[in-house]
Parts: C-alpha cells; sequence; structure tokens
C-alpha cells in the first residue's frame, strides 16, 4: 500500500514515528496549546494512551503499533519481556477494539517469525497506519454520498485527523460532506467530561475551514426538534458483530433522540474497529475513569470532599437505532451480520 498522508485530504497527523521516536500532539492542552510528546520507551507510550495524550479508537491503534516497535527496540531478544509489555499495553484502555486488534498483528508477525525484529514490526506499523489513512478516504466519501444535499448534521465527540491515522471516521464524512456540497449545517456536541467535542472536533473544523457551531449536550433534543438536522454522524470505539455500537458516552442518547425525531443515525468506523467475536454489546468492557473528570469539567480542581460521581466514558447503542454503519468496504444497513468479517 502506497498510500503517505497528504494534508490537504488527510487533515492534520497527530501521530508521527520516525522509526525510534513517537510524536503526539499532546490532546489534554488543545486548542489552547499545540504542545508535541517525544516518547521513546513503551512505558510512555502506555501512559500516553490511558491518559488521553492521544485517544480515539484508530488512532490509539496506530500508536499501539509503533509502541510495539519502541518495546522491540527496548526489550532486544528477550521475546517474553516484549509480550509483557503487549499485555499492558493492550490494558492501556478497554473499550476501543483497535488497540487489542493492532497488538495482535504485531504479535501475529512476531509469531510467524519466531523473534524480534524491530524493522519488520516497524513495516507492520506503517502498513496499519497506511491503512488507516486509505480507509478514512473510502469512508468519507461512502459517507458523505449517503446523505441528501442540504441536510444538517449533528456529531459527537472527536473523530477526525486527532483521533485517526487520516481525515477521521465520523468527521471525516462530515468535511467530505461540506466540501462536496452535500450538508449545509455541522453541529458539534460538547462532550463532556473531557470536552472532545467543544475542545478537539471545535479545533479540527476551524482548522479545515468548516463552518460549525457546538452545542451543549443538553441542546440535542432541541436541535433535532427544530429540524436543523437530518443526521446524527458518529463514530465507534468497538462494533459488535450484531451492529451494536460501543462509542463516547452520550452516543446512545443522541441515537433515541435521533429516532425519537425521524432524524437518521450513521456510524462510521474502519473494519479494525469490528469485533466479530463480540456476539452484541452486553459483553463490551464499558471503561470507567476517574469521578475527578466531572469536577474538572465544572471548572473545579479536583473532587471536593463529599462529593461523588459516575464517570463511565463510552455507552452501547442497539443497533436497532442504527440507520446505517460505513466501513471502508461500503455502507452496511440493518440487519447488521459483522460474525465473518
Ligand atoms: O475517550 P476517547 O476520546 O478515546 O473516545 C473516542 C470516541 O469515542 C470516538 O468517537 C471513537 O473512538 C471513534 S474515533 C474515530
Amino acid at each position: 500500500m502506497q498510500s503517505t498522508f497528504d494534508e490537504t485530504r488527510d487533515g492534520f497527523q497527530a501521530v508521527r514515528f520516525d522509526g525510534r521516536v513517537l510524536e503526539l500532539i499532546d490532546q489534554r492542552r488543545l486548542p489552547q496549546t499545540e504542545h508535541w510528546l517525544r516518547i521513546g520507551d513503551i512505558d510512555g507510550v502506555i501512559g500516553a494512551i490511558a491518559d488521553l495524550v492521544v485517544r480515539g479508537a484508530p488512532a490509539i491503534g496506530v500508536t499501539a503499533a509503533y509502541g510495539a516497535v519502541i518495546a522491540a527496540h527496548q526489550r532486544g531478544k528477550d521475546l517474553a519481556g516484549w509480550h509483557q509489555d503487549m499485555e499492558r499495553l493492550v490494558q492501556a484502555r478497554p473499550t476501543a477494539v483497535n488497540l487489542a486488534w493492532a497488538v495482535a498483528r504485531m504479535r501475529q508477525l512476531v509469531a510467524g517469525q519466531g523473534d524480534l525484529d524491530a524493522d519488520a514490526l516497524a513495516a507492520e506499523a506503517g502498513r496499519i497506519h497506511r491503512a488507516d489513512i486509505e480507509a478514512n478516504r473510502a469512508m468519507a466519501r461512502a459517507g458523505s454520498a449517503v446523505i441528501e444535499p442540504g441536510s444538517g448534521v449533528l456529531t459527537h465527540c472527536n473523530t477526525g485527523s486527532l483521533a485517526t491515522g487520516g481525515i477521521g471516521t465520523a468527521l471525516g464524512v462530515v468535511i467530505e460532506g461540506v466540501r462536496a456540497g452535500r450538508i449545509a449545517r455541522v453541529f458539534a456536541d460538547e462532550t463532556r467530561p473531557w470536552l472532545q467535542g467543544s475542545r478537539l472536533t471545535a479545533w479540527e473544523l476551524a482548522r479545515a475551514g468548516v463552518e460549525f457551531q457546538v452545542i451543549v449536550e443538553g441542546a440535542a433534543a432541541a436541535l433535532m426538534a427544530s429540524g436543523a438536522v437530518q443526521w446524527v454522524i458518529t463514530g465507534a470505539d468497538r462494533i459488535a458483530a450484531n451492529g451494536d455500537v460501543a462509542n463516547k458516552i452520550g452516543t446512545y442518547a443522541l441515537a433515541v433522540l435521533a429516532r425519537h425525531h425521524g432524524v437518521k443515525m450513521m456510524v462510521v468506523a474502519p473494519s479494525s474497529t469490528l469485533d466479530p467475536a463480540m456476539p452484541d454489546g452486553a459483553g463490551i468492557a464499558i471503561e470507567q475513569r476517574d469521578p475527578a473528570e466531572v469536577w474538572r469539567a465544572a471548572g473545579l480542581e479536583a473532587m471536593p470532599a463529599g462529593f461523588a460521581a459516575w464517570n463511565p466514558v463510552f455507552d452501547v447503542t442497539p443497533a436497532a437505532l442504527v440507520d446505517c454503519i460505513v466501513t471502508e468496504a461500503g455502507v452496511a444497513r440493518p440487519p447488521y451480520d459483522f460474525s465473518t468479517i
């Protein structure tokens, strides 16, 4: 696969690797500061994923693949030690299957070769990255073609260049749809508590020259009732064989609202986000994060004494509420069956 990153088509390259060192833009500090971190050890890679320096399912997968290369450089011939690193890497975040998928690809390569070859692993990581760039392009084209000209769309979380290897999943469809003249209005959900929408999606859309408005989560019903949006478009962190979709907390609420208002729901994700071994969404592990994130979103330094919060950062949208799932292979409609992917 020849595909290389092209800023005019693929947006912004948020994950870079020179063969030894990973460069990540620190997404915790956007949009105020564009600060890059240089990471050359596996503990740093695991920490960057766990602490959301890099986030978004496909970007986590690409980062993990480069992490496997970095671990191989550190471990030399110590295959058992490298496998231990891979175990810890997979556990950095539980919900996005792209992480386990990328590590499994790297392990498969090592199993085939019988030893650790950092150059071969780097080539494989590059293939994973380039395939994601290509998948993003294909999904942007396929998804935007489904949208009726003149439509308004609402997106959730951040699913663009910061979250993937290329132009993005859902946000790729949005940007392509605007450029193709099919999408007339763009709304981005703020996405509490981490504010991926009002910090990261807003930053990306402004960079891409796309006009948009951010809404607070509670405004979604009123927005749909106003008739301004015809599609909700989101990404996914894991899609079960029956089409149930795990994605950023709040996606399920949007899907319920969309169905009530006659708004359609599109989920956009590469095949690396499909989990054919997971029959339905009930078995998907939902990451619970520090309750203090909820208080920080309220402008408080940490969780004040005596306060409490429940902070699941993903939810599962039943397949019955999803009108179509766009992958690089095309547009799937219900009934979904991804068991043989
Ligand atoms: O917690 P995050 O920011 O990693 O969650 C990201 C999402 O939920 C995205 O919608 C999903 O990963 C798809 S990104 C292309």
